[in-house]
Formats: structure tokens, sequence, C-alpha cells
């Protein structure tokens, strides 16, 4: 084997109920995850010649909206951190080349950064012929990050704890989505500090179960109405600029309009793909939006891609 290529999908957040801040930080979740279909690609090879010795060298290329420029290509990069955490758990593996493909936006909320570290515990346990199960793997997925183990497994789930937890949620039908790319990504920290001085009374967490019976039914319009996220307002707080942006989407007729996660992309539900390109126009004729990009949910978690 020279080369293992993993494909990952990026998340959107239909419910993101957030609970007071932990002794550690952390805030307790109830997060429906759902993978929708823009994909990063990561790609493992044997390191190749290189000028700084390190364990993983990381390249990148991508969609100009991915803003691939702001990936750190260091080893704080989250998928060289999964590489050295594999290899150190399971005492295989040496150095390594690891190549991004990026489609999913940096820092937008999307869960890019941990779908690609999500990618390369995949990949590199497919290189190095590790052994390692899916449930080890979601378990190093959760040392990583609270959004790193989700994008293994795809489709819709509940993520409990700090989203690490992941249950499936039964989802049916497919649902077409149109995203509002912004140039300046949020820092998912500083979202949540934010949340914690707009509302310092935060209750615990609860699962909707308007939106458990709509994803149930495949009910498109329901789905659209129950979607909520209680990090949007410390995200609009920092970005007030979003607001006019899911103002333009929802007169564009979007059954639902949330910003994604920690934002800044904001995430449009559509009643199908025609509806999705039409909101897609309205947003980008509207001024308010740099870029959209349109993609389907829910899809499969991280996959091997055959070498051809
Ligand atoms: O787990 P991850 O490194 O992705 O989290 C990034 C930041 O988001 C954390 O440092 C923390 O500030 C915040 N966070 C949180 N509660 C969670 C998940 C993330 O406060 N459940």
């Amino acid at each position: 084997m020279t080369a293992v290529t993993v494909r990952v999908p990026a998340k959107v957040n239909l419910q993101l109920a957030v609970g007071p801040a932990r002794e550690d930080g952390y805030h307790d979740l109830v997060n429906v995850f759902h993978a929708v279909s823009l994909f990063d690609e990561v790609t493992v090879t044997a390191a190749g010649p290189r000028a700084v010795t390190g364990f993983a060298r990381l390249t990148v290329e991508g969609e100009p909206y991915a803003y691939t420029a702001e990936v750190p290509l260091d080893d704080t990069n989250l998928a060289a951190r999964a590489a050295r955490l594999l290899a150190r758990e399971t005492g295989s593996g040496g150095p390594i080349d690891i190549h991004l493909r990026k489609r999913i936006p940096v820092a937008g909320g999307m869960a890019g950064g941990s779908a690609d570290a999500a990618g390369a515990l995949v990949a590199c346990n497919t290189f190095w012929r590790a052994g390692l199960s899916p449930d080890d793997l979601l378990a190093l997925a959760a040392e990583l990050g609270s959004d790193v183990a989700f994008p293994l497994v795809g489709r819709t789930a509940v993520g409990t704890g700090r989203g690490e937890l992941l249950t499936p949620v039964s989802s049916v039908g497919r649902y077409h989505w149109v995203f509002a790319l912004s140039g300046k990504g949020l820092s998912t920290g500083r979202v949540f500090a934010e949340y914690d001085r707009l509302r310092p009374d935060a209750p615990e967490p609860r699962e909707d179960t308007a939106l458990m019976s709509a994803l149930a039914s495949g009910d498109a319009r329901a789905l659209g109405a129950a979607l909520s996220n209680d990090l949007e307002a410390a995200a609009l707080s920092l970005r007030p600029d979003l607001d006019a942006t899911l103002q333009a989407g929802r007169a564009a007729g979007a059954l639902g309009v949330i910003v994604s996660g920690s934002g800044p992309t904001c995430a449009f539900l559509a009643a199908d793909e025609a509806a999705a390109g039409r909101v897609a126009a309205a947003l980008r004729e509207s001024g308010h939006c740099e870029r959209t990009v349109t993609a389907y949910g829910d899809v499969e978690g991280a996959v091997v891609v055959p070498q051809g």
C-alpha cells in the first residue's frame, strides 16, 4: 500500500442545546449532528524527503471558498495530532505525509478540522494496518475534540456530554441545504465564551421532541421549523452582519434558517434541490453573502476511497 485516501463529510447541527459552563470549561450539549455531502479527502503516504524532520508533514489544496490559507500546516493541525495519537496508542507507524483536499470551509462551524482528524485516524489505521476497531477509533476521536467522533459515523446522530457521546437518530428522506459562507472564520472557543456572557443562567440542555419526530417522518417543513441553535445569539453578537444573511435566506423562502454550529456559516433548509438552487441565487443577489454552496444530507461517515 503506497497511499490511503479517506473521504469525510461536513456536518450541520439540527439542534445545538448548550448547558451552563462545566468545571472543566466545556459545556454539556444536546447536539444533533447531520452529515452533509460536502466532503474533504485525507490522503496518507509514507514520508517523502523533507527539509525539517517531523512526524507528519501536511499539504493542503481546496476549493477557493474553503479558505485553505487558514489551515495550520504545522503539528498543531488536528489531522497531524490524530496521526501522532494513533501511532502512540498502537505503537505502529512512522513519519508520514498527509494531504488534505478541502471542500469543507475552514473555521466555518461545519467541523472541517474535526472531519480531517477523523479522516486521518481512519487513513492511518488502514495505512499502518494498526487494527483498531470502530469503537477504538471513536475513543481516540473523543480525545482529540468534541466534534471528531461524529464524522466517523456520519448520517444523523445526537451527541451528548461535550458532544462526543453519540447515539444514532433514525432519519428518513434526503434534505437539501444551502450554506452561505463567510471569508472570516469564528473561533469556537470565543463563541462559547460569548454564550457564557449572554446566558449565565443557561438551563440543562434537552432533546427537542418536535425535531426528532420531523426526522422520523422525513418532513422537511417540520424539520425547518424545529431547527435551533443556542449558539446563534452568541455568533450574531460577534458577527452582527450574519443577521442580514439569515434574513435574506428567510425572504428567499427557505424552510429553516440557522447559524451552523459556532458559525459563521449560515445554513438554509430548502424543500428540494430546485428550491435550494433558488435560495442560493437569491442569497448571492442579496449582497449579504459572499459565497454559497449546496449539499444534501444525511450522508455516510468516513470511508476509504478505493485506489483507482
Ligand atoms: O472540543 P473542541 O476542541 O473541539 O472544542 C473547542 C472549544 O469549544 C473548547 O476549547 C471550548 O471552549 C468549546 N467547547 C465547549 N463545550 C463543548 C465543546 C466545545 O465549551 N461541549
